[in-house]
C-alpha cells in the first residue's frame, strides 16, 4: 500500500515553475527524507499534499485517498509539523493541542490522555498553561510536533523539524521517530541537516529548482552515484601525470572510483617515480557528497 503518490504535480507562482512535474511515492513504514536546496520546492510539494496550496496539474494520494476529491478523509491520516508555525499566540499550550484534535473530530475528554502523554513526550508539560509566545524556539519545535501527533496520523510530514533545536533534544526526537516509525508510522522528513537524513531515512529523495533529481533507496543512491575515491598519501612529492579520473597533488594522489582500473597504473608510476607509499585509504561519498554534487550541476 501506498502511503503517498504524487503524479506530475506542478505548481506556479506566476511565471515560477515552484514544483514542476514531480512524481514521486512513499511506502507504507518508510522514513523519507525529502531534500532540496532553499527554494528547491519541498514546502510548496507539502503543501499541495495538506491542500495548503493549489495546484493545477497533478494528482495526489494519500493511503489511496485522493487529497482533492476526498479531503477530509486524507487530512484525517496526516500529521504535518510545518516549517513556519501558525498557533494562535492566545491559547497556552496544553489548548493548541485540544484544539488541534477538535479539528479531527476527537472531543476534549478523549483527547486528553493523548495531549498529557504527547507533553510529557516533549517535556513540555511544565509549561502546559503557558502561552506560546512565552516558549523558547526549541520548545515551539516541540510543541509544532506534538501538535502533528495529536491525531496519531498514519503519515507524518515533518517540514525542517530540528531547526534550532539544541543537539541533545535533537538526538532525542530521532530516537522518538524512529521508534513511532517502527511502531509503523510512515515519515516524511525534510532538513538541512544531511546526516539527520542520512541517519534516519531508508529512502531519499533530492529536488533542485523544482525537478525531482534523485529517487532511491538510501544505499542505492549511495551506490549509484559511486563516487567515492582511493587516496594514496607518498612519502614525497611527485610530479602529477595525466591519467584520467586521477590527481596529483604533491605527496597526496587521489584516485576516483571511476578510475578505479588505473590503479594498476598509479602504482606503477608512483614506483617509477620512485617514491613509497605510506598510506592508501578509500573514502566512501557521504550523502552531503552526493547532495552538493547532484544540486551543483
Ligand atoms: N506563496 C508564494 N508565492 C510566491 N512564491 C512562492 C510562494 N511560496 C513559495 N514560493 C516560491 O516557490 C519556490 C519554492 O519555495 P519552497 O518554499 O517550496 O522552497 P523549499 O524547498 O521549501 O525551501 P527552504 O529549504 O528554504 O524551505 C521559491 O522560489 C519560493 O520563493
Ligand atoms: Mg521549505
Amino acid at each position: 500500500m501506498q502511503a503517498l503518490s504524487i503524479n506530475n504535480l506542478s505548481k506556479s507562482y506566476k511565471e515560477l515553475k515552484a514544483v514542476d512535474n514531480v512524481s514521486f511515492e512513499i511506502e507504507k513504514g518508510d522514513f523519507f527524507g525529502f531534500l532540496g536546496p532553499n527554494g528547491a520546492g519541498k514546502t510548496t510539494t507539502i503543501n499541495c499534499i495538506m491542500g495548503l496550496a493549489n495546484f493545477s496539474q497533478g494528482e495526489i494520494k494519500v493511503f489511496g485517498k485522493n487529497i482533492k476529491e476526498e479531503y477530509r478523509e486524507a487530512r484525517k491520516l496526516i500529521g504535518l509539523a510545518p516549517q513556519d508555525y501558525n498557533f494562535d499566540p492566545y491559547l497556552n499550550i496544553e489548548d493548541v493541542l485540544v484544539y488541534q484534535a477538535g479539528y479531527y473530530g476527537i472531543k476534549k475528554k478523549d483527547a486528553m490522555p493523548k495531549v498529557k502523554e504527547l507533553l510529557e513526550q516533549f517535556k513540555l508539560d511544565g509549561k502546559k498553561e503557558v502561552d506560546f509566545r512565552k516558549l523558547s524556539g526549541g520548545m515551539k519545535r516541540r510543541l509544532a510536533l506534538a501538535r502533528a501527533l495529536v491525531n496519531s496520523p498514519k503519515l507524518l510530514i515533518l517540514d525542517e523539524p530540528t531547526a534550532g533545536v539544541d543537539v541533545e533534544l535533537r538526538l532525542e526526537l530521532h530516537k522518538y521517530l524512529e521508534k513511532i516509525n517502527k511502531e509503523g508510522t510512515t515519515i516524511l522528513l525534510t532538513s538541512h541537516y544531511i546526516e539527520e537524513v542520512e541517519k534516519l531515512c531508508n529512502k531519499v529523495a533530492i529536488i533542485h529548482q523544482g525537478k525531482l533529481i534523485a529517487n532511491d533507496h538510501k544505499a542505492k543512491l549511495m551506490e549509484k552515484l559511486d563516487s567515492g575515491h582511493t587516496e594514496i598519501l607518498l612519502n614525497k612529492n611527485i610530479r602529477p601525470k595525466k591519467i584520467e579520473h586521477v590527481e596529483f597533488h604533491n605527496k597526496r594522489v587521489i584516485v576516483w572510483n571511476h578510475g578505479r582500473h588505473q590503479l594498476k597504473n598509479v602504482f606503477g608510476y608512483i614506483q617509477s617515480q620512485k617514491a613509497i607509499i605510506e598510506d592508501v585509504k578509500t573514502v566512501k561519498d557521504s550523502l552531503q557528497d552526493i547532495f552538493l554534487r547532484l544540486t551543483k550541476k
